[in-house]
C-alpha cells in the first residue's frame, strides 16, 4: 500500500472529532484556520465555538464592528489575524459579491491568507489538490525522508513542497491533508514520537536508522529580544486611563498608557519621562508589582511593570473606564488585571471580561 493510502486509513479509524470537520463551508474553514494558525487544537476549539457564535457567517462578520471582532478574539493573540479576517469579510461581500473565491489562486489573493491557509481552505472546500504545508507535514515529510537541510533554509522548505506534492494522492485532498495534520499531532509528534504505533514506520528512512530525534533538523534557537513595558495605572474618579495603540501587532487593542524601552529603566527615569507626557507635576508613583510580569510573542520577550501614578492637574488623552468588557486588551493586561484584581478594585471597582478564557498563565 502506498504511503497515502495508509494514512487515509488510519485517518478514516483515527480521526479526531474537531466542530469544524462536520462542514466545508468555506467562511467556517476559514476561520478555523485562521484561529488554528497559531493556536493548539484545543484553545482553538474554544475560540471557533465563540467566534462562529458570534458571527456565524460571512454577513454577520462583515456588518461587524471592529471592536467587537477584537472583543471575541481576545486573548488569543496575533490580533492582526482578527484585523485581516475581518477586512477580507468585508472585501469578500464588497467586492467579490458575496461568494467566497473557490480556487487556491484566487483564495491566497486575500488579505491575511497565506500558502499553508488557502491550500487548507482550497482542498478541504473544494477538493484541490494542493498540501497544505505546516509544522506537522514539516516533521512527517523530514523523517519519512530523512532531510538533511536545516528546517530554517529555504532549500528545506522547496525540497518538502516537491515531495508533499509528489507523495499526494488522487482524491480526498481535504482529508488527506487533515489526517497528516492529526497523523503528525497523534503519532509523529515533536517528543516522543510514537514510532511502534506508527503505520508508515516501515517506509521511514530515519526510523530505519533509529535517528527520528535527528529530525527536522532545528539547530539555530533564535534568541528573543527582550522589552521593558512600563506601565501607569491612573485612576480618576473611580476610572482607569486606557489608551488604543495605534500601531504594531497590537493595533487597535486598548493598553494603560506604556513606555517601551530595550534596557531596565530606573524610578526616576520613569518618571521624567512620563512628566513629559503629563506634566511635571507627579505626585505619586509606586510600583505595585514586585517582580516583573513577563510575557512572551513569538519574537519577542515583555518584561513589564505597573506603577500606580497620582498627578495634579492632567490633560491626558485617552479613555476613563471601569468597564473593561468594552475594550480588547492583549493577554499581558489581562494578566495584570487578573493577578492585581483584589489590589485593583480596593482603589476603583471595574468589571473584568468574562469572555476572557483564563488560561494566562
Ligand atoms: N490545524 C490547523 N488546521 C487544522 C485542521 N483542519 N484540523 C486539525 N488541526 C489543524
Amino acid at each position: 500500500m502506498e504511503f497515502h493510502n495508509i494514512i487515509l486509513q488510519w485517518y478514516d479509524l483515527n480521526k479526531r472529532d474537531l466542530p469544524w470537520r462536520s462542514t466545508k463551508e468555506p467562511y467556517k474553514i476559514w476561520v478555523s484556520e485562521i484561529i488554528l494558525q497559531q493556536t493548539r487544537v484545543v484553545n482553538g476549539i474554544i475560540y471557533y465555538r465563540r467566534f462562529i457564535e458570534h458571527f456565524p457567517n460571512l454577513h454577520s462578520l462583515a456588518n461587524a464592528d471592529e471592536n467587537d471582532v477584537l472583543l471575541i478574539w481576545q486573548g488569543l493573540g496575533y490580533y492582526s489575524r482578527a484585523r485581516n479576517l475581518h477586512f477580507s469579510a468585508k472585501y469578500i461581500v464588497d467586492k467579490l459579491n458575496s461568494n467566497f473565491p473557490n480556487t487556491f489562486q484566487d483564495i491566497i489573493k486575500l488579505k491575511g491568507i497565506g500558502d499553508y491557509t488557502a491550500s487548507a481552505i482550497s482542498s478541504i472546500c473544494f477538493e484541490e489538490k494542493v498540501p497544505a504545508i505546516d509544522g506537522n507535514i514539516f516533521r512527517i515529510l523530514s523523517r519519512l525522508f530523512e532531510l538533511k537541510e536545516s528546517f530554517y533554509s529555504n532549500k528545506f522548505k522547496t525540497k518538502i513542497k516537491k515531495l508533499a506534492l509528489e507523495i499526494m494522492p488522487n482524491n480526498r485532498f481535504g482529508d488527506y491533508n487533515q489526517a497528516l495534520m492529526d497523523y503528525g499531532s497523534i503519532i509523529c509528534k515533536p517528543i516522543n514520537p510514537l514510532c511502534s504505533e506508527c503505520m508508515v514506520s516501515t517506509m521511514c528512512k530515519s526510523f530505519k536508522k533509529n535517528k527520528v530525534h535527528l529530525y527536522p533538523v532545528k539547530k539555530k534557537k533564535i534568541k528573543l529580544k527582550t522589552y521593558y513595558y512600563e506601565y501607569i495605572i491612573v485612576i480618576k474618579e473611580n476610572k482607569f486611563l486606557i489608551k488604543k495603540i495605534d500601531n504594531g501587532i497590537w493595533k487597535n487593542l486598548f493598553q494603560f498608557p506604556v513606555s517601551i524601552s530595550k534596557t531596565k529603566q530606573t524610578k526616576n527615569e520613569l518618571i521624567k519621562i512620563f512628566s513629559q507626557e503629563i506634566g511635571n507635576n507627579i505626585t505619586k508613583f509606586n510600583l505595585i508589582n514586585k517582580s516583573f510580569i513577563e510575557h512572551r510573542l513569538s519574537h519577542l520577550k515583555i518584561k513589564s511593570r505597573f506603577w500606580l501614578v497620582n498627578f495634579e492637574n492632567n490633560f491626558l488623552d485617552g479613555i476613563f473606564t471601569n468597564d473593561f468588557n468594552r475594550y480588547p486588551m492583549s493577554k499581558l493586561m489581562y494578566k495584570f488585571i487578573n493577578d492585581y484584581e483584589i489590589r485593583l478594585s480596593k482603589l476603583s471597582k471595574f468589571k473584568l471580561n468574562n469572555y476572557y478564557v483564563r488560561n494566562t498563565k
